[in-house]
Parts: structure tokens; sequence; C-alpha cells
């Protein structure tokens, strides 16, 4: 792995990180990358043959793995999940609230009950595993990372909810580095752009490949994000590099958003009028 090149070997040997949502994608793209360099790794999800395959990987890395069968909306779920790894890892260094749900629809069409389950799962789950890892991200002194999306800050067709939601992640992500300062705990967020290979982007992106490549290649770096490209910069902001970097946002998007989201918009909406969605 890239981050092996760049990074010692041991910056986190001795390191225990929690990622929500770690079992899949960017998430254990981020775990992996952690792992590669030496820590321990806690993952979290709500389908546990899909934490078992990713333990597999993160063991075959070096790492001791904890996993649990939660869903960010339990509290008390992630409280019992956080404990268990401290008992088997120690206390948690870094805790990488990534887990999240999505799906595409135009507001007028979105039930309440959709636009609730994305806000649930993306920021008051996000709340939730920060406020349960407190003690031990005190006990640490440790750090705080949350996986935004664009949709935070770029208005995209069919995402309100989604937008609403890491809106929120960013704010909360703000409040906590004011708040938790002055516990030495820093707290940060990354904005990743269109990822290759996700469920994210299956669920969001153009299934056809040459509207596909037509987008990558509007991408100002010309082409889609890896997973590796969001670990690095994971394992940066947690390392002793960023060590006086807190409440703030780094977007990996090799430059997506800066011509903001027209193109994408007027994608998803011949995709979703094929796909015969009601939109006019
Ligand atoms: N379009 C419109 N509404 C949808 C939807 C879709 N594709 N999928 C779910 N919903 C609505 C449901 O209809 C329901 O609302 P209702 O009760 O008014 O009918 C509401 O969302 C909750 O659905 P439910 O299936 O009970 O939610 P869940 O908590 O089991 O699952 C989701 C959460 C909906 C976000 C699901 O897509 C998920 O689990 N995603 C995780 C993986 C993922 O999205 N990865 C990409 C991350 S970028
Ligand atoms: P993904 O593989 O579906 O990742 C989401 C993970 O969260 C899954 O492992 C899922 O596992 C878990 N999860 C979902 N709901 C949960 C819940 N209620 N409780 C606990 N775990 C839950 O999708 P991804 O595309 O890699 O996205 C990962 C993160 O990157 C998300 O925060 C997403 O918003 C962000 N992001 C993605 C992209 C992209 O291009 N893909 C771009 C910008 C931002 P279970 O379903 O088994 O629970």
């Amino acid at each position: 792995m890239i981050v092996r090149d760049h990074f010692p070997a041991d910056l986190y040997a001795g390191k225990t990180v929690y990622v929500t949502g770690g079992g899949s994608g960017i998430n254990l793209g981020v775990a992996r990358s952690f792992a590669a360099l030496g820590a321990d790794v806690g993952i979290c999800g709500r389908t546990a043959s899909r934490l078992e395959s990713a333990r597999e990987e993160l063991e075959a890395l070096g790492a001791r793995v904890t996993t649990a069968v939660a869903d960010v909306r339990d509290y008390d779920a992630l409280a019992a999940a956080f404990e268990a790894t401290r008992d088997k890892l120690g206390p948690i260094d870094v805790l990488v609230c990534g887990a999240a749900g999505n799906f595409l629809a135009p507001a007028e069409q979105m039930t309440p009950n959709g636009f609730k389950a994305v806000v649930d799962i993306d920021l008051l789950g996000s709340f939730n595993a920060s406020r349960a890892a407190f003690e031990q991200l005190r006990e640490t002194r440790g750090c705080l990372l949350f996986i935004s999306a664009g949709q935070a800050t770029v208005p995209h067709v069919a995402q309100a909810h989604c937008g609403a939601a890491k809106a929120g992640i960013d704010n909360l992500m703000r409040n906590l580095a004011l708040e938790w300062g002055r516990y030495g705990i820093r707290s940060n967020g990354i904005v990743p752009g269109p990822i290759e290979g996700t469920e994210g982007m299956k669920r969001l992106g153009p299934s056809d490949p040459a509207t596909r490549a037509e987008l990558a290649s509007a991408i100002p770096l010309g082409r889609y994000g890896t997973v590796e490209d969001i670990g690095q910069a994971a394992v940066f902001l947690a390392s002793p590099l960023a060590s006086y970097v807190t409440g703030a946002l780094l977007t990996v998007d090799g430059g997506t958003y800066l011509p903001g989201s027209g193109l994408l918009a007027h994608r998803v909406r011949k995709a979703m009028a094929s796909a015969g969605a009601k939109d006019d």
C-alpha cells in the first residue's frame, strides 16, 4: 500500500483506531491504511458477514481487530462495542465516523421517513459515536475524523437528505473541535469526491461506461478517486504531522466540486428519467 512508501510503517503501532461503517468501501479503505501503518482496528456495521470479511483483510495486514454488529442509531450498541474494543485493544486513539446511507430521491418524492433515515444514520450516528467514544478519546488525547461529502456545501439534485446530514456533520465536527480541544482532542473532516468501486458511486453515479468516462474527464484531475486516496488523507490528519490541525475539512476530490454540480445534475436527471422517476 502506498502509505507504507511514505509514512513510517510503525506510525500507528500501539494505537487503536475505530471506524464506524468500517466493513466496506471508503471506510474499509481508511481502516486498511491505518492497519498498514501498525494500528489495531475496531469496526462496526449492521452486516456480520461483511465485518468478518473485512476482519480477515485487516488481520492480514497485521492488525488486531474487533468487530461489532451495531447500528450507529443505537447509542447503547455503540457504547458496548467501544467498551469491548477497549478491553481487547486498549482505548480508542482515533475515531472515524464513516457510517452512512444514501439513495437518489427528488425532494418532492422523498418521504419524511426517508429523509430521517439518512439524517439519523449520518448525523445522529456521528454524534452517537463521538459521544460514546469521548471518555476514551479524552484518555488518549485522541482525534476524531468525520467522513463528509461534497453535498454538504454544493447542493445536488435528489440529495436533500444527504446534503442536510453531511452539512450537520461538518458543523458537529467544528463544534467538537471547539469544545474538546481543551481535552487535547482534535476533530477534522474529510470530503471525498466520487470514489470508484464504492457503494456510493453505484447508487449515485452513472452506470453506463461512456457516461462514467465523460464525468471522469470533467474532473479537474481527470479521474475518479480511490479508497486509498481517502485513507492517505486520514492517516495524515490523525498523525502528529497534523498536530495543530483541528476544525478543518480536507477535500480529497481531485477538484470535482470546483465547477459546482451542474453536470452531475444533468446526468442524474437523465438517468432518473430513463429509470421512470417523475421529474420535470
Ligand atoms: N428511494 C426513496 N426512498 C427510499 C429509498 C429509495 N431508494 N430507500 C429507502 N427509502 C425510504 C424508505 O421508503 C423508508 O421510508 P418510508 O418508511 O416512508 O417508506 C425510509 O427510506 C427508510 O427505509 P428503510 O429501508 O427502513 O431504512 P434502513 O434504515 O433500513 O436503511 C437506507 C437505510 C435507506 C439509507 C439504506 O439505503 C441503507 O441501509 N444504506 C446503507 C448503504 C449506503 O447507502 N451506502 C452508500 C453510502 S454513500
Ligand atoms: P458503503 O460501502 O455503503 O459504506 C457505508 C458503511 O456504513 C457500510 O459498511 C454500511 O454497512 C455501514 N452502515 C450503513 N448504515 C449503518 C448503520 N445504520 N449503522 C452502522 N453502520 C452502517 O459506502 P461508501 O460509498 O464507501 O461510503 C462510505 C462513506 O463515504 C460514507 O460516509 C459516504 O457518505 C462517504 N462518501 C462516499 C463517496 C463515494 O464516492 N462513495 C463520496 C463522498 C462521501 P452495513 O450496511 O452493513 O451496516
